[in-house]
């Protein structure tokens, strides 16, 4: 089949691919997700062709696109509020709401479900051709089945070349992900429940609906199961190449692969500079959607350097996180590795959250607890060449024969960003030297988690010995009295030292675990299921 390539920009194009679709043609459309293998929903023939075109088991099925909120009532038997206030808030955008269908929906668009799904895009091009159809369309990403997702014009030239009639040249997908999934039939019983995770966090739709649930399969293998989510049944988004990802510290990460000759390293890019094999990064370790924006470009391009073998750096599960984890244990089949068999866990959080108590307990669940803030006042990090240095850089008067005098050497350096900064520089390789004996010591003594109790964690570089991060979470009021109480200062004092800190929401962002720390009542009942969950994927 000769395919036809539109241009976006062109108006006769895109009035085109309208009538193409309006006679049961193929067009390949972008959207802000990745791009989709789009036809018209109302013709039954026509969607068997994009099961075709695909190569998908048709028991799995489509999302039907609409650009105005009047397409919605006719494909659907009920429309809950919480549908309309959800398509308030998300529409148009990368959510997929699955309702009772009406009869107008056939069994080939919904796979034999009594459900729909469906999504209001936001892209301007998808929009168009849409209402140049006159009708919903349906539309599943534009990939052969199994394969990732494409997120550019050039993605989707290699899988669908030759066989749809024709191909939308568009920009690159903005969200990169697909949009997403969930299923509101189950309301005023149950609550919502996202069956595939997009670039719609659950912490969004829970502003909007209060409880929002995660179906299981988006976390584990139920290929062997029926998931409420047929797709999720399938193997996915694979690359040629045979995908590992890796469970561990971005540190240990490094050091695993490098050894890995043979491998290429699915990476971030802090990681890159230390690697020793070739790699392709899919954006930085905290920043949830940029990974989703790049990773299915990533997969393409270890394709196009005929990647064999691949190592994977672990998305965080945190905000869109949990959409870049799903898709890409999916595309390594579910095989994960965590190969030193123990973690590192970071606990952080602003001063007064709590984190003292957040340790002990953790300690008495059985694991080691390195306290790095007392590691920066151990006379050991400051020996004689550290003196030296810090004599150099602030004045010889911070020191007399050879002993520190803290109160002048803090004044000294913490009156400029400047003296800050080099005193970092003199003390943080040596603290960080500290803080790897001594989990090494914990590992040794036997521990399989080891927490960093560190309230500089991102500052001083040791969250890169962290494969997890913990943050204690305490609302702003009680910390303050907190420290207050704790340091003997004024309130004023206490509103200063807190105010040049992180805003709270620093650590949230890029928090693993978030634990309350507003108050010790069942602390150690929340704690254990994250520690046994840990526990139990260690060897
Ligand atoms: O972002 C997106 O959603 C993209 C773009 C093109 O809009 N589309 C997309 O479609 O990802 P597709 O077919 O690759 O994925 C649709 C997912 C599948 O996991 C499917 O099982 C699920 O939605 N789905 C569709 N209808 C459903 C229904 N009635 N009940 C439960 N899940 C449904
Ligand atoms: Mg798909």
């Amino acid at each position: 089949m000769l395919t036809k390539i539109l241009d976006e920009a062109k108006a006769e194009d895109l009035a085109l691919a309208g009538k193409i679709l309006r006679e049961g043609g193929l067009v390949v459309i972008p959207t802000e997700t990745v791009y989709g293998l789009a036809a018209d929903a109302s013709d039954p023939i026509a969607i068997r062709r994009i099961f075709d075109a695909k190569g998908r088991p048709s028991d799995n099925p489509l999302i039907v696109h609409i650009s105005s909120l009047d397409q919605l009532e006719p494909l659907v038997s009920e429309i809950p509020d919480e549908a309309i206030w959800l398509a308030q808030r998300f529409w148009p955008g990368p959510l997929t709401l699955v309702l009772p269908k009406s009869e107008l929906v056939s069994d080939e668009l919904s796979g034999g479900l009594d459900t729909v799904a469906v999504r209001f895009p936001s892209n301007s091009t998808a929009l168009a051709v849409i209402e140049a159809a006159g009708r919903p369309l349906a539309a599943p990403s534009a990939n052969t089945s199994g394969r990732p997702s494409p997120t550019s014009f050039s993605h989707v030239l290699e899988d669908m070349n030759g066989k749809v009639d024709a191909i939308i040249s568009g920009t690159e997908s903005e969200v990169g992900v697909e949009s997403t999934v969930l299923t509101l039939t189950g309301l005023p019983d149950k609550p919502a429940k996202i069956l595939r995770p997009g670039g719609v966090t659950r912490a969004m739709l829970e502003e909007v609906l209060g409880v929002v649930e995660l179906d299981p399969s988006i976390l584990l293998n139920t290929v062997e199961e029926a998931p409420a989510s047929p797709g999720m049944k399938y193997k996915h988004y694979a690359p040629k190449a045979q995908v590992v990802v890796v469970d561990a510290s971005p540190e240990e990460y490094i050091r695993y692969v490098n050894d890995k000759q043979d491998s290429f390293a699915l990476c971030f890019d802090e990681d890159s500079p230390e690697l020793s094999v070739p790699f392709v990064s899919y954006g930085t370790r905290y920043d949830g959607a940029l990974q989703a924006r790049k990773l299915f470009e990533a997969l393409h391009e270890l394709d196009r350097r005929g990647a064999k073998k691949v190592h994977a750096r672990i998305p965080s599960k945190n905000g869109v996180g949990l959409a870049v984890y799903n898709r890409l244990i999916r595309s390594a089949g579910f095989n994960t590795v965590n190969p030193y068999g123990h973690y590192i866990i970071g606990l952080t959080g602003p001063s007064g959250s709590g984190k003292t108590t957040v340790a002990k307990e953790l300690e008495k669940l059985g694991c080691g607890v390195v306290d790095c803030d007392a590691i920066t006042r151990e006379p050991g990090v400051y020996d004689d060449e550290c003196i030296r240095e810090l004599q150099a850089a602030f004045g010889d008067d911070i020191a007399e024969n050879g002993s520190l005098n803290r109160g002048l050497l803090a004044k000294r350096a913490f009156s400029s960003d400047h003296g800050k900064q080099l005193l970092n520089q003199i003390t943080h390789p040596r603290i960080l030297k500290r803080v790897i004996e001594r989990i090494d010591q914990e590992l040794e003594a036997g521990h399989k988690l080891v927490i960093l109790d560190a309230p500089t964690l991102f500052e001083s570089g040791i969250d890169s010995y962290c494969a997890r991060i913990m943050v204690v979470n305490t609302n702003f009021e009680l910390r303050l009295k907190r420290i207050m109480n704790r340091d003997g200062i004024s309130q004023e004092q206490a509103i200063t030292r807190l105010s040049a800190q992180n805003p709270n929401q620093f650590y949230l962002s890029r928090a693993d675990h978030i634990v309350s720390g507003e108050g010790n009542y069942n602390l150690s009942k929340r704690l254990k299921p994250i520690v046994s969950g840990l526990m139990t994927k260690c060897h």
